[in-house]
């Protein structure tokens, strides 16, 4: 995969943090509708920075994409149990997409959570109209699918949500 510009990936500094939101709800925008509540908590980088990791993606030294590592217990979490570590709210500027940027950010995830100890990485998946780019970016960096972890129905008109997992 060629970039004109290096991709780095680091644990997000304050200065980084409105722009990670704004990217957040504009990405997010694109593929579910969004509700204030969930804007405010994509916008809200610096409370999850506090409670859990949030990892940014750059390129010449634009902040590009991020996402959030939460582990099970925490106010992040929403299916990751036990040791595994569950990453949250990957989202890439869309001017920026299909450059590889979500594919380093998952990389550096998993790197992440080998270094600190952690057994797996978990996700879910908006799976409504069928599989799409997240889930064959997921699949094609070793995620596999377990259906028994499925789930739909948070709240009225929940999207049917997939799980997978990928062992580290
Ligand atoms: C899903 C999302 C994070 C992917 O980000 P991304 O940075 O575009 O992802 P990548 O560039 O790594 O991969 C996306 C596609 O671009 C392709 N691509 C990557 N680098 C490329 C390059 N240099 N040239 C051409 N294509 C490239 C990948 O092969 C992949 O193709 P595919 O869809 O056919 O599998 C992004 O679309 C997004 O923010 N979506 C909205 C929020 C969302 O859905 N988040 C995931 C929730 S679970």
């Amino acid at each position: 995969m060629q970039h004109t510009v290096r991709i780095t990936v680091e644990t997000a500094r304050p200065e980084d943090f409105s722009r990670i939101g704004e990217i957040g709800v504009a990405a997010y925008a694109g593929v579910q509708l969004l509700s204030d509540e969930y804007a405010a908590v994509l916008r809200d980088v610096a409370r999850r920075a506090a409670e859990t990791v949030v990892l940014v993606a750059r390129a010449g030294g634009e902040v590009l994409g991020s996402l959030t590592l939460a582990a099970a217990g925490g106010p992040y979490a929403d299916l990751a149990r036990d040791e595994e570590l569950e990453v949250r709210m990957l989202a890439v500027d869309p001017t920026a997409q299909r450059r590889g940027v979500a594919e380093v950010l998952l990389r550096a995830a998993a790197e992440w959570a080998q270094e600190h100890g952690y057994p797996a990485l978990v996700l879910s998946v908006v799976t409504t109209d069928g599989p799409r780019t997240p889930h064959r970016l997921y699949e094609r960096l070793g995620y596999r699918r377990d259906p028994a972890r499925d789930y739909v129905g948070y709240w009225e008109g929940h999207p049917q949500m997939w799980f997978y997992e990928l062992a580290l």
